[in-house]
């Protein structure tokens, strides 16, 4: 059995390659040599461990990510996210080889979406136009008429004329702020993200209260709850712009604890916090378990046998590609 086979077997197992690195391999080293020698592009979300930021080429939101997918001359696009990330790079990028460090790097709010149902609930409306938030399935964005993301949504919603109908989906928080910054009245898919879900207002209150001179800020995937408490909401690269240019030196923050490093250096003399989160955990704070599934060791084991890859099927890719492709043409 020749260590490709392995590694099959190994992913079909697990999602994952799970062999061991000898003690004489230095991994940080060995994933520069071999992104130079498959010319490979190591993209990273802000959600991501610290040591995956920090080897990354580009670190940055859902939209910028997708952005520079879309304009890379690499052969491989490692994607340090999740997997419905990795799957819209391929979409972008039939032809290049797309790989995610750990297959089960989810997202609750994409699986708050299934296609069948959705399917259903888009043809009973047909007189609405359906806009689709990036984090869900392929299957999805085929049925969509455009993408957006956070930091995009209001002009994607706004280039729609105001008596347009529209189905937002799937996160019913990030539509419903999107109808209260719009005036707009979209019809709302009942998902949501459990990281942003899993805020405490009580506890959040509590820090608050410790910290008078802070700031809260949030990310609209939040419940209305804790945006009604934020001086600022925004997407992750809205965030820290926002800390960056602000005059303040504290913040509470309301999203996936992994934006803290790069905020912090960023600006680091002022104070952050992330926003406590309703159950006990070793961070206090609220962390993604999905986006932390990928590893450094992961990411060097898929770099190295370039598996496991996302396929994503001719009919559905081409489908899928439109709205997303519509999404870019009015970011740009
Ligand atoms: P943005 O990076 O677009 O703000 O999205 C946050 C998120 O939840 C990604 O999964
Ligand atoms: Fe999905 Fe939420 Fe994790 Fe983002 S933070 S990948 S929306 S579960």
């Amino acid at each position: 059995m020749d260590s490709t086979e392995f590694s099959k077997k190994e992913i079909l197992k697990n999602g994952f390659l799970d062999i061991n690195v000898p003690d004489n391999i230095d991994i940080l080293e060995s994933i520069q040599k071999l992104r130079k020698e498959k010319n490979a592009i190591i993209l990273a979300h802000y959600y991501q461990e610290d040591a995956i930021q920090d080897i990354a080429d580009f670190v940055g939101d859902s939209l910028a990510l997708a952005q520079q997918a879309a304009k890379t001359d690499a052969d491989v696009i490692v994607f340090a996210g999740v997997h419905f990330m990795a799957e819209t790079a391929k979409i972008l990028n039939p032809n290049k080889k797309v790989l995610l460090p750990d297959l089960n790097a989810g997202c609750s709010l994409a699986d708050s979406c299934p296609p069948q149902e959705f399917k259903e609930f888009v043809e009973s409306h047909p007189d609405h136009k359906v806009v689709t938030y990036i984090n869900c399935s392929a299957e999805i964005k085929a049925l969509s008429d455009v993408v957006c993301t956070s930091s995009n949504a209001l002009k994607i919603i706004n280039s729609f004329p105001k008596d347009q109908k529209i189905i937002f989906a799937p996160d019913k928080n990030l539509g419903e702020y999107l109808n209260q910054q719009t005036g707009r009245d979209m019809l709302l898919w009942d998902g949501a993200c459990m990281v942003h879900e899993a805020f405490s207002i009580e506890k959040l209150i509590d820090l608050y209260k410790e910290h008078p001179d802070a700031e809260i800020i949030a990310h609209p995937e939040s419940p209305r709850h804790i945006l009604k408490a934020a001086t600022y909401i925004g997407s992750t690269s809205g965030l820290l712009n926002y800390v960056k240019n602000s005059p303040k030196n504290k913040f509470i923050v309301a999203t996936e604890a992994g934006i803290l490093h790069k905020m912090q250096q960023q600006v680091p003399k002022k104070v952050l916090l992330p926003a406590p989160a309703k159950e006990d955990n070793t961070c206090a704070c609220s962390e993604c378990h999905y986006m932390k599934l990928n590893t450094l060791k992961k990411l060097y084991l898929c770099l190295k046998h370039e598996i496991p890859n996302i396929e994503v099927e001719e009919e559905l890719s081409k489908k899928a590609l439109l709205p997303i492709e519509k999404m870019l043409n009015l970011s740009s």
